[in-house]
């Protein structure tokens, strides 16, 4: 045992104290500290710590690293089993070498094969240089276990570093990314963006975090520092289940089911024109007030995001009024149909809240696609087989009201609140089109207007018509909206649902 404890000593310092040293002095931890802080006290259990590279070239042949930069095992995050691989910066800047990414591509396997969420931590500069093509091999090989557990198991990433070049596509594969403030991902990095294109840029400019979080949607997470990241793994894990066959954790609560909502009548204006914060809808509804918003920076006129009712977890997808009037542009459109596919992968009700003026106008989105992207919504909703509520609070325009979880999408409960208005489109826009002859010839243009305002609200600018229809079961009293809610989840709780298909498919073909 004497020459094991010498090769795992070894192991263990990684780079060496002196890059140790360098990693602390960059106000980053060890990846061992990392892994402390991140699992259960004494639950890590490694394997693979002597695996190395095999490569000959650039002076590669002189060094050997156990471990190959990259940390891997399995260990407990409160109590519940979880695989996680870290990768050490002190060894070749956490290059993936080939011996790395298989290291990290046999986690994932292992994590697939029992069922239990997988935790990335990167610190990374990219596929190893000096290794050529084998360290491609190795960073493919980390893409395609990826692929694999998608929708399997929960995958989560978390940025401590740089993650550069191929290192950056492995997050993007999984299901959510945190990134701490100091981190950032690209794949090519100033100097080639210089080169290639003559733009000076920063490292924070071009990937950090806040530019990750609120541009380009590859974080979902933004944390202050590293305990902060390893606090949301933590919370975010309590609301997901370990894989696709199992029911997210039931965590009880004392917050009573049928407490009412009285606060409701005070957020939200019965005048649709006025803005409110969705976010304290939610706060109001769910348990304790607790709700983890996922992508609170990136595309802020929708709101995704965990909660619980009575104990249950639940995905909530809402319009947010208090952005742009809660218009779902092609960002929106991502965002709210990767939330909606994660849910129905992983068991977890979805209850939208709706008060939208429609999808987004504009040069701009019409030539983005909004037309493809916003169909990733409709088929994002159409596929999900998982409970399907959905409340229409205020406006509920046209093509986002299909959109947003409408019964002709397979919701299973429509509920309206009275104030809800569901209409093709909004009554200004609507009487235009309607009676431009009869306002352009009037003497009194104006009063036509208002005549025709008036006609047209009191048929569409109320929920009785689509209740008349059956496209709304029931029309609620908002402070009973949280009783309501959870009487609804209960029974859907047994729900059965497979899609009848006339021919077998492997998958479906989501507009992406
Ligand atoms: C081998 C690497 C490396 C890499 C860093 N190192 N990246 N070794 N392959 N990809 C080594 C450095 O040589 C150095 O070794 C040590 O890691 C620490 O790096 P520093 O540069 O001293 O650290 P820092 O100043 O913190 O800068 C970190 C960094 C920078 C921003 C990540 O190292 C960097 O720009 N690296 C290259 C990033 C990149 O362009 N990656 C893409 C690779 S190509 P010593 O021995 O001096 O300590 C790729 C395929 C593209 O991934 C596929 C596209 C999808």
């Amino acid at each position: 045992m004497k020459r094991v404890r010498e090769f795992r000593d070894k192991s263990i310092m990684g780079g060496g104290q002196e890059k140790i040293d360098a990693q602390r002095k960059k106000g980053k931890l060890w990846v061992r500290e990392r892994l402390e802080k991140l699992l259960d006290p004494d639950s890590f259990t490694e394997f693979q710590w002597m695996v190395t590279h095999r490569s000959k070239y650039f002076g590669l042949d002189k060094t050997v690293f156990y471990n190959d930069g990259v940390i891997t095992g399995f260990g407990k995050i409160d109590g519940r089993n979880v695989y996680v691989y870290a990768q050490d910066f002190t060894v070749l800047g956490g290059s993936i070498g080939e011996a790395h990414g298989l290291k990290i591509a046999k986690t994932i396997e292992q994590a697939i094969q029992n069922g239990f969420p997988v935790i990335g931590l990167y610190d990374s500069g990219g596929a190893r240089i000096q290794e050529g093509v084998a360290s491609l091999n190795g960073c493919g090989r980390i893409f395609y276990a990826n692929v694999k557990a998608s929708g399997v198991i929960p995958q989560i990433a978390v940025i401590l570093g740089p993650c550069a070049g191929a290192a950056s596509y492995s997050p993007a594969l999984m299901d959510f990314v945190i990134m701490v403030k100091s981190s950032y991902m690209f794949i090519t990095g100033p100097e080639v963006v210089k080169a290639a294109t003559g733009v000076d840029v920063s490292f924070e400019e071009l990937g950090g975090a806040e530019k990750h979080g609120s541009i380009s949607g590859v974080a979902h997470f933004v944390a202050s520092d590293e305990e902060s990241a390893f606090m949301l793994v933590r919370k975010l894990l309590s609301f997901l289940p370990n894989n696709n066959s199992e029911d997210p954790p039931y965590i009880p609560s004392d917050d009573p089911v049928d407490r009412r909502n009285d606060e409701l009548y005070e957020v939200v204006p019965t005048d649709p024109t006025k803005p409110f914060d969705v976010r304290d809808v939610i706060r109001t509804i769910v348990d304790d007030g607790d709700f983890l918003e996922v992508h609170e920076l990136y595309a802020p006129s929708a709101v995704v995001g965990f909660a619980r009712l009575g104990g249950y977890t639940i995905g909530i997808v809402a319009n947010q009024p208090a952005v742009n009037a809660g218009v779902i542009d092609i960002d929106a459109s991502n965002k709210i149909a990767r939330f909606v596919r994660f849910c129905d992968s992983f068991n977890i009700p979805i209850i939208t809240l709706v008060d939208t003026p429609g999808f987004m106008p504009g040069v701009d989105q019409e030539h983005g696609g909004i037309i493809r992207h916003g169909a990733k919504i409709l088929h994002a909703y159409s596929e999900a087989t998982v409970p399907k509520i959905t409340l229409i609070m205020r406006k509920a325009y046209g093509g986002a009201y299909i959109a947003m979880g409408s019964q002709s999408l397979g919701s299973d409960v429509n509920i309206a609140w009275p104030t809800a208005e569901i209409a093709v489109m909004g009554p200004e826009g609507a009487v235009r089109i309607l009676y431009r002859r009869e306002i352009d010839s009037s003497a009194n243009p104006q009063q036509v207007v208002e005549q025709k305002l008036k006609e047209y609200r009191e048929v569409f600018a109320n929920p009785y018509r689509a209740a008349e229809l059956g496209y709304v079961d029931d029309i609620i009293d908002p402070a009973d909206t949280r009783h309501v809610l959870y009487k609804y989840l209960q029974i859907l709780k047994f729900k059965r649902e497979e899609h009848a298909m006339y021919l077998p498919r492997k998958h479906s073909n989501i507009p992406l």
